[in-house]
């Protein structure tokens, strides 16, 4: 058997990593400025997340959902107070489309609805529901299409108005901070008229923050910039850093019915353990604020080299901690591959022409200087 061919692949083969670094079966060093997709938090091999993970696999790895789990317990108490929402219910499942999938399945069992409005170029995963509420036709099947979804402009309020006021919206779900769709920023005058509207017409705010959370906008959720609540929080990637696990964080208001949601896999023991040790090294080694201060110090830095004339092809810098997006004005084919190839960095892409910094949240200023050093020679300034 060969396998179903649909990534296009760089020809590498990483493996083994540690911290930022990650090394090829050819012992090549590479800095990582990818973190395998947004999904390494607390850097790559981590002695304590490898030593919580490795104990838990030689006690047990699993169990089914049917019987008591104090990890899972512990672990929604741990997450209720390093994200600032302890009064809010924890769903645990296997990734990041499994944790939008049972938000609008949840929105919908509450409020009886069926339409859904979400962000012109957003993405939010590949099963039925939630790739049906991302804005790109080349991945929606024909048996996905059900016209659930009507998607709407980033920050401009009155299309989302119109929509909201007809009261027959079920959920709004939306990133405030797009990934794929290229790193665009919601407006908090934006955000927080959504939310008055949501609750105005009884529909549930969704915050996707599978990527732009965990941390790694230099708030535990980049909607905490906002000062808003969603009803429904989804997490992912960081969560586990790297083993497959989701969560949906669900407000006070949703009361929980016996079978209504389920799953095999989710909340497993060896997950429960990883997700723990993720939240013991982001608190120990302060990664939100790390976030927060390298990811600065990258968008400054690069905002300075453009304006010195240093980036040629760079037209614009944005996002907020390490979830960086640089534009070019040519397509970040070329040198994201020189990059790779010549300087031996990863970097995320989107789009034609937006390079896309998905670092892990301990990224160094070192490494970030040794990444602005490494673009700029590649653009040939
Ligand atoms: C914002 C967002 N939502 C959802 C997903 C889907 O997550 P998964 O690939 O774990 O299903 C992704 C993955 O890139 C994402 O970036």
């Amino acid at each position: 058997m060969k396998l179903f061919d649909v990534y296009p692949l760089f020809d590498i083969a990483i493996e083994r990593g540690k911290g930022c670094r990650v090394w090829d079966e050819k012992g090549q060093e590479y800095l990582d400025l990818y973190g395998g997709h947004a999904v390494i938090s607390v850097g790559h091999c981590h002695p304590h997340y490898v030593e919580a993970m490795t104990q838990q696999l030689n006690k047990l790895g699993f169990y089914s959902n049917s019987v008591q789990n104090p990890l899972q317990k512990e672990l929604a108490e741990r997450l209720g107070k390093v994200s600032g929402y302890e009064d809010y219910q924890l769903f645990l499942i296997n990734s990041g489309a499994e944790a939008n999938e049972n938000a609008l399945k949840l929105a919908s069992f509450y409020n009886g609805r069926t339409r859904v409005l979400s962000m012109e170029k957003a993405f939010h995963g590949r099963t039925s529901l939630a790739v049906e509420a991302t804005n790109n036709p080349k991945i929606i099947a024909p048996i996905n299409a059900n016209g659930h979804v009507t998607y709407l402009p980033i920050n401009d309020i009155e299309p989302w108005r119109r929509e909201l006021e007809k009261g027959n919206v079920c959920a709004v779900i939306i990133e405030c901070i797009q990934g794929v769709g290229g790193i665009r920023v919601v407006t908090k005058e934006f955000l927080q008229e959504l939310r008055t509207l949501c609750n105005k017409f009884n529909t549930v705010l969704i915050c996707d923050e599978i990527q732009c959370g965990y941390g790694r906008s230099g708030k535990f959720f980049a909607h905490q910039y906002f000062d808003v609540e969603p009803d429904i929080i989804t997490v992912a990637k960081g969560i586990c850093n790297g083993f497959p696990m989701g969560g949906v964080l669900i407000s006070p208001k949703f009361t929980p019915v016996y079978g209504q949601l389920g799953t095999t896999f989710g909340g497993n023991h060896l997950g429960c353990a990883g997700a723990l040790a993720v939240l013991d090294i982001i608190e120990k080694e302060k990664l939100v604020e790390n976030a927060a201060k390298v990811g600065q110090f990258l968008i400054d830095t690069l905002k300075k080299e453009k304006e010195a004339g240093n980036l040629p092809h760079v037209v614009d810098v944005r996002g907020i901690g390490l979830m960086i997006g640089i534009e070019l004005d040519i397509p970040y084919k070329e040198p994201r591959t020189r990059l790779i190839k010549e300087e031996h960095c990863f970097t995320g892409c989107s789009g034609t022409n937006v390079i896309r910094l998905l670092p892990p949240l301990c990224l160094s200023m070192e490494e970030a200087q040794a990444f602005i050093d490494k673009f700029k020679k590649v653009l040939g300034a």
